[in-house]
């Protein structure tokens, strides 16, 4: 059945088995260490890892060096701890040398490094070597893999993995952090099962909405609203919930790449000669699974409402976050101008030709 709207909130199959599945690995995604913590968000698992850093000695010193273009949810749990943030510089494509996060890493001195790559993409090539360079001096580096999740690249030789994995499918919640080496000292044995109750609630209103035309589409954005807020609201880590163990243990990971490749592919392909418009990330390797298709546009506003005219919600998945500290003008560009496509596995070719005809409509 083709679907009358592209995009937005990831719905859920009623029919889709939730029961237990006896747990995960993350062995899948090339993040094995010595232990990982399944927790509820993405934004918790950073949390996690500087609890675990700060705890020994609550007097130490709080600097970070962060990534420039990222999200509100990345900088919340620094910020909240006193963390002074200083970014490294990125460039328009979204890539980041190995010398320009060495010399930020010299200029800002500091205790705590966070990077991550992009839409799937290797933004980082090389960029190991300077990790490995600086082992022994006490810095404390973080690869939030998030965007990065099934895409084949080799990791970066970080101290600990973060990541949400709520991105990828249809799931209540769903995060976790990973030590390379050693143990963390504390792991949340609750689940938040009221998030999970008001998500999933939201995900079968959606799909009834869609596949049966039952419902009220105000009533299920009311719903995901409202489990965002009670989320946004959460002031302790919670353990990931028993559904989306479930559903991410039946994830089929080979479909949901084969699916994005393959749309991406179809956009890279045939948005190549669109004026006023260009792919970010360009021609991905065999390795790239992509999260989005991100275009900068420069007159982000009115093709974004032409697409939602037509029923399809292009994300600015990243606006400004409001403490951000200084970054360099290609960042403060990409805030401005990046739209993304949704590419992920409840979409065809077919799908991406109807987005491809919508934007090339007067263009
Ligand atoms: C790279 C990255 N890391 C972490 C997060 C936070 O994840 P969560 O919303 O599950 O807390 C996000 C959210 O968009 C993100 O983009």
């Amino acid at each position: 059945m083709r679907l009358p709207e592209i995009g937005s909130d990831f719905w859920i199959d009623p029919g889709e088995d939730l029961t237990p599945s006896g747990g995960i690995s993350l062995e899948q995604y090339r993040l094995g260490g010595s232990d990982t913590v399944l927790l509820s968000t993405g934004r918790s698992a950073i949390a996690l890892v500087l609890e675990e850093r700060d705890r020994p000695a609550a007097g130490r010193s709080r600097k970070a060096l962060v990534p420039p273009y990222t999200c509100e949810s990345v900088l919340q749990p620094f910020l909240e701890r006193g963390y002074e943030l200083q970014a490294y510089p990125v460039s328009e494509e979204l890539q980041t040398t190995p010398a320009e996060l060495e010399e930020a890493i010299g200029k800002a001195r500091p205790d705590v490094v966070l990077v991550h790559g992009y839409f799937g993409f290797d933004s980082l090539k090389g960029c190991g070597t300077v990790i490995r360079s600086h082992a022994g001096e006490g810095i404390t580096f973080v690869e939030d893999v998030t965007q990065t999740l099934f895409s084949g690249h080799v990791r970066l030789p970080a101290d600990h993995y973060v990541g949400s994995l709520r991105k990828w499918a249809g799931m209540p919640d769903g995060g976790f952090a990973v030590r390379r080496t050693g143990f963390f000292s504390y792991r949340p044995e609750v689940c938040d099962e009221t998030l999970s109750r008001m998500k999933l609630a939201a995900c079968y209103a959606k799909y009834e909405y869609l596949y049966h035309g039952r419902g009220d589409k105000q009533a299920f954005l009311d719903m995901y609203a409202a489990a965002e807020e009670h989320l946004d609201a959460a002031d302790r880590c919670y353990r990931i919930s028993p559904a989306s163990e479930a559903i991410l243990a039946r994830l089929d990971a080979k479909r949901l790449s084969d699916r994005r490749r393959e749309n991406y592919r179809v956009l890279f392909e045939e948005l190549k000669d669109v004026p006023g418009l260009h792919s970010v990330t360009g021609e991905p390797d065999p390795d790239t699974v992509p999260l989005y298709f991100p275009m900068y546009v420069e007159d982000r506003r009115a093709l974004q409402l032409k697409l939602r005219e037509e029923r399809i919600y292009a994300p600015v998945i990243w606006p400004r976050p409001e403490h951000l500290p200084a970054i360099c003008r290609e960042a403060d560009d990409l805030y401005e101008h990046i739209l993304c496509i949704p590419i992920d596995q409840r979409y065809d070719a077919q799908d991406m030709e109807r987005v491809i005809g919508v934007i090339k409509k007067g263009s």
